[in-house]
């Protein structure tokens, strides 16, 4: 095993690593990898859906998406497909998945099964370092506040995609309210727990306030030097701790580059805990 450290925020490539040998035996290796260094990507894993499956029940039990279909088979894969010529990609916008759940989902497996020759790399951010960096006067206003978080309903997951479908549940929403600051809940790290998709206020300030208080942290946490990013190829994976980063999926398919090429993965996504 060889590790290439992606950038100086966090991510890391794992090389000569097969994910088909880790059981529960050795499955420790991988967690460690995964504290770490938060997100963690292999190449060239010959990985079927039924695989993928017992890889994510080592980290806990795996759940179907809120608001799309998954595979026939496999209800808990979300198939993310981009149309040759759609520019809209799933995923474009800092976020970490779901965090308007109750127990936001803690890890995301990802299986890249059709990339494009160019466009749609994935950058995901430390948001560790993210509260470690943010300005004090902001710590001091937050620290002990929560948040709103809510699903922006179904139409967001489906409307602007033509190859994804909803599993029926048409116009429900729905929020929960989590600390701003949440710990880690194996490594006992802090973490800066709003996103500019699904945080909605602060709680506990007037409204005006909120709105000035979030726009300031979401520019903080696009920092790039919070950051890394990583280039798919066919048959990778990326495993990312969603209690302690966002990910931005780039939709940069423009003509005469990106644009005309099919792009294929394969989600699953892991229960976690409520936040504290
Ligand atoms: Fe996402």
């Amino acid at each position: 095993m060889k590790i290439n450290i992606l950038s100086g925020a966090l991510g890391a490539e794992i090389l000569n690593f097969s994910l088909n040998t880790i059981t529960h035996d050795n499955f420790k290796i991988l967690n460690d990898l995964l504290l770490e260094h938060k997100v963690i990507f292999f190449r060239d894993q010959n990985i079927a859906p039924e695989e993928l499956m017992y890889l994510g029940s080592l980290f806990g039990t795996v759940e179907e998406h809120a608001y799309v279909k998954g595979l026939e088979n496999f209800p808990q894969i979300t198939r993310i497909v981009k149309a040759a010529n759609e520019k809209n990609q799933w995923g474009e916008g800092w976020h970490s998945d779901v965090s308007y759940d109750l127990k936001p989902c803690k890890t995301i497996i990802l299986r890249s099964i059709k990339i494009p020759p160019v466009g749609g790399d994935t950058v995901f951010s430390n948001m560790e370092l993210a509260w470690e960096t943010l300005d004090e006067g902001i710590k001091n206003i937050i620290h002990d506040k929560k948040a709103l978080h809510e699903s922006n309903g179904s139409k967001f997951f489906v409307e602007n995609y033509s190859q994804m479908e909803s599993n029926g549940l048409v116009g429900e929403k729905y929020s929960n309210e989590h600390p701003i600051v949440r710990t880690h809940p194996e490594t006992g790290n802090k973490i800066l727990f709003v996103n500019p998709t699904y945080t909605k206020k602060i709680l506990g300030i007037p409204e005006n306030d909120s709105n000035k208080l979030l726009e300031k942290i979401f520019r903080h946490q696009e920092r790039l030097d919070l950051s890394c990013r990583f280039k798919w190829t066919d048959n990778a994976i990326a495993i990312l701790d969603n209690r302690c980063t966002q990910h931005y999926a780039i939709a940069d398919f423009y003509p005469g580059r990106g644009l005309g090429h099919e792009r294929i993965m394969d989600r699953i996504a892991i229960v976690g805990d409520q936040p504290f």
